[in-house]
């Protein structure tokens, strides 16, 4: 593992980060014209295909390359008593203070000790109101009528969609242990404190998976899940200087957790949670049983019919806060004098080629003279391979930029001399090298430079 960074020391802000990603059309506000609703966020053309690429790579490492983990989509959607038997209506709640004097609202363990054992508000200095336990879960009704037994629940984690389904994809799939369900999807939390962008919010989505054991095996597939998840961020070629594990003690543990690692990443606000790793031990499965009355064990018919209740290793990544992650990791700027301008600062978003929204842009040189039109040609045998851009508007070296600054890694540029020899020129983001390539070969040079990227900075 790398030597521990302390803070963080890049070039990003998350003042920069927003304004990038509304400038450019990641993320926006949601409902920004009614004055804007905290908690939540929209995912603008350059986000979902970010996000959808992110999620399609976690996908492809968590189901394709692996015999024995299968998918789902569970609904939103669940029978009340699924959240009675997790243990979240009783156990899911956050500690909360208020201010009396300034109104302010806080999450009492985030808050300092000092102030909050004598009561002050860490704003004003006003006294605080005793903690109170707040449930995260949102509560809304089933049907016409607004009553107790209409209540129903946001889920709060995909995870329980897998739990209850468990049997139906050992007998549909027949599946053995050990094996996993995989499963991405939106959960909500009527979170207290949402700041810091979309690090935080009440819809956010989940990228979860659960492998079930054998009791007794579970410590050994524990470390197996955490290498393997590691390995995930490094082959996704994030910064791995900026993530380290924590391991949870024993106050921080979740109610169904026997063992906890968190991957925390280094943001530009401090290093925070990326991703959890829990042993959740027979807890879910015990309580299932419990609560509906079906016999959730385990037959093992390669071992004289023996019956257990499985233990769980989940490892659970957020989405949305991935997307954040990689924003801030691929931010860079750079001083350069590309445009005749010594102090001129490019800002640059090193994604990997196979999460950049954008994978190549076409430019015509000039609109006139055929090249736009030849230019769109050369887009359309590129489109069935590619996520492509194409711009003739401005300065190119403008237009370079434009790319930088989302994170295109190849900009194929079409000029007087394409139309003479059939040749574009190749622009590589990174390092804003510049070659000449035939037509012909720009599809396969273009996928061998994604197949062998190695980020330089
Ligand atoms: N099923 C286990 C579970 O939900 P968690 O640690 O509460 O565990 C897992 O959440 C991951 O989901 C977190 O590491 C984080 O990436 C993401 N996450 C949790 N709450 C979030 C929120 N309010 N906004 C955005 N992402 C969140």
């Amino acid at each position: 593992m790398a030597e521990e960074l302390q803070e963080y020391q890049g070039p990003a802000t998350m003042e920069k980060i927003t304004s990038l990603a509304k400038r450019r059309g990641f993320v926006f506000q949601s409902s920004e014209i009614y004055g804007g609703q905290s908690g939540a966020w929209d995912y603008g053309p350059l986000g979902i295909e970010l996000k959808n690429r992110i999620q399609r790579y976690w996908w492809k490492e968590m189901t394709q390359l692996h015999d024995d983990i299968v998918g789902l989509d569970a609904a939103i959607l669940m029978h009340p008593r699924v959240w009675e038997a997790s243990g979240h209506v009783e156990n899911f709640t956050d500690p909360l203070v208020d201010c009396k004097k300034c109104k302010a609202r806080f999450r009492a363990d985030q808050i300092d000790p000092d102030k909050l054992a004598k009561k002050e508000c860490p704003e004003c200095g006003g006294e605080l109101t005793d903690t109170r336990k707040f449930n995260l879960m949102f509560k809304t009704h089933i049907g016409p009528v607004e009553d107790t037994s209409s209540v129903i629940y946001l889920r709060p984690e995909t995870a329980q969609g897998i739990y209850v389904n468990y049997k139906n994809i050992i007998q549909s799939n027949r599946m053995k242990i050990p094996f996993g369900i995989a499963q991405v999807g939106k959960a909500f939390r009527n979170e207290i404190v949402t700041k810091n962008f979309i690090f935080r919010t009440c819809e956010f989505e989940q990228m979860e998976m659960q492998f079930f054991v054998k009791p007794g095996t579970d410590e050994e597939w524990f470390q197996i899940w955490r290498e393997r998840r590691w390995k995930y961020y490094e082959k996704m070629g994030v910064k791995m200087d900026h993530l380290r594990w924590h391991r949870h003690g024993p106050g921080e543990l979740a109610h169904y957790a026997k063992d906890a690692y968190d991957i925390e990443y280094l943001f530009p606000m401090g290093w925070k949670e990326l991703e959890g790793i829990h042993n959740r031990s027979d807890y879910d499965l015990s309580r299932h049983m419990q609560y509906s009355g079906k016999d959730l064990k385990y037959i093992d018919q390669d071992n004289n019919n023996e019956r257990y209740i499985p233990y769980i290793i989940e490892t659970s990544a957020g989405l949305t806060r991935s997307l954040l992650m990689l924003l801030c990791d691929a931010y860079d700027e750079e001083k350069v004098a590309d445009n005749g301008d010594a102090d001129d600062i490019r800002t640059v978003l090193r994604f990997h080629p196979n999460l950049a929204p954008i994978t190549v842009a076409v430019l015509p040189l000039m609109k006139k003279d055929g090249l736009a039109e030849l230019a769109q040609e050369i887009r359309n045998e590129l489109r069935e391979d590619f996520a492509t851009d194409y711009d003739q508007s401005g300065a190119i070296g403008r237009r370079y930029r434009r790319q930088d600054e989302v994170g295109t890694p190849f900009c194929v540029t079409i000029d007087y001399q394409t139309k003479e020899d059939q040749t574009v020129t190749l622009r590589f983001r990174d390092s804003m090298e510049q070659v000449r390539v035939r037509r012909a070969d720009l599809v396969q040079r273009i996928k061998e430079e994604i197949k062998n990227y190695k980020r330089i900075k």
